[in-house]
């Protein structure tokens, strides 16, 4: 049976990026630039996406605005009748290119930060001046007209300074912010000891971003990805298994999430020698978890397995050594354990930055 139409499109157009956030939900292996699809490439992925049914775009990294062809790419996607979201650092991206992005169609932007204080961004980004060049960033896209998101993603670091963080979104003129714990695959989980918070810090982040949900009512949306490490059950990681969205890598591997290269046994088809619809229909590793014939117990027999579709598959494989196992994030989970306590390899104190070729580690979860 077909499966229906996907929503979005994740387009990662590089693993290159100026920044080393040791949380990045790249995978550990980047890809060269040499590797990368070329412009003609990624016009003809957005028109099958656009005849596949996907609505919007996310035009992703790494750092997108690397990309020499960010603006031709983005304007390529519009003209196929994509929405357009750009998700960056704003490092490195200056105001003439913010506006001929803007010029080319881009439809909104979505800055990530790293926290409220100069100091403690820089070191998280690994880059003097990030925090300076991110905030600059933000100005101008308001000033282009175009709505702004914030994203900030919340680990041991910087939980303390969540509301901090919020009301800098609002005076920075964005519409929306999501406030979301560090997810622990790939980079995160490489480095899960110095970046999780510990138990009574994430139970007090959730009040204060509902204290702040109530106090800035009508003046921003504040969105909350909640933890998995004290949840009673997981997320429904990508809205399900090929159900709504397709990740390209840069390279054009075709992934049914970011991670999903994480998970050994499966078999990706490429958008070099595919179209979009071919591999969503019948690509190996867009069938491997799709639905809910592939369950075990307890997912097999749950009435939330329609609700959760098991949780996440890049999480189960991480933490338990198999991806069809329920994610450890639920109670019923034989492997619950696995969310709290990391395994050996994953307790290093010492930070791991994303690096081509080699690792840097530096001390980075101070206070
Ligand atoms: Fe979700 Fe499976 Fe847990 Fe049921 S048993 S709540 S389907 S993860
Ligand atoms: Fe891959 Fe959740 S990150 S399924």
């Amino acid at each position: 049976m077909r499966p229906p139409p996907p929503i979005g499109l994740l387009a990662e157009l590089t693993h290159r990026c100026p920044l080393r956030c040791p949380y990045c939900s790249n995978p550990v292996d980047l890809a060269r630039r040499s590797a990368e699809l070329d412009t003609d490439t990624w016009r003809r992925v957005f028109r099958e996406a656009a005849d596949l049914g996907i609505l919007h775009v996310h035009l992703s990294g790494g750092e997108p605005t690397a990309r020499a062809d960010i603006v031709e790419l983005t304007r390529a996607a519009t003209e196929a009748g994509l929405y357009t979201n750009l998700i960056t650092s704003g490092v490195g991206l200056k105001q003439d290119r913010l506006e001929a992005l803007a010029t080319a169609g881009l439809d909104h932007l979505q800055l990530s930060v790293q926290d409220v204080l100069e100091t403690e961004a820089d070191r998280v980004a690994g880059r003097r001046g990030a925090h300076a060049e991110n905030r600059s960033v933000a100005g101008w896209t308001v000033a282009a007209g175009l709505p702004l998101t914030i994203n900030a993603v919340i680990h041991r670091g910087n939980i303390g300074r969540i509301e901090a963080i919020i009301d800098e979104a609002v005076a920075l003129g964005a519409r929306r912010i999501e406030i979301a714990h560090a997810q622990y695959y790939g980079w995160g989980l490489l480095n899960r000891a110095a970046l999780l918070p510990e138990r009574e810090e994430t139970l007090l982040a959730r009040t204060v971003v509902e204290r702040a949900q109530a106090r800035l009512e009508g003046a921003i949306v504040i969105d909350y990805v909640a933890p998995d490490q004290f949840a009673r059950h997981p997320k429904p990681c990508m809205s399900g298994w090929g159900r709504r969205f397709i990740v390209v890598t840069p390279t054009g591997r075709a992934l049914p999430c970011h991670a999903a290269e994480s998970i050994p046994s499966l078999e990706f088809w490429t958008v070099r020698d595919r179209s979009l619809g071919d591999i969503w229909e019948r690509s190996p590793a867009f069938a491997a978890f799709r639905g809910t014939e592939w369950m075990r117990e307890p997912c097999a027999s749950c009435p939330r397995k329609e609700v959760d579709f098991g949780g996440c598959r890049c999480q189960a494989h991480a933490l338990t050594g198999d991806a069809s196992n329920t994610d450890p994030a639920c109670i019923w989970s034989p492997g619950r354990d696995a969310i709290r306590s990391a395994p050996p390899a994953h307790r290093r104190k010492q930070v791991v930055y994303r690096k081509y070729g080699q690792a840097r580690q530096s001390p980075v979860n101070r206070r």
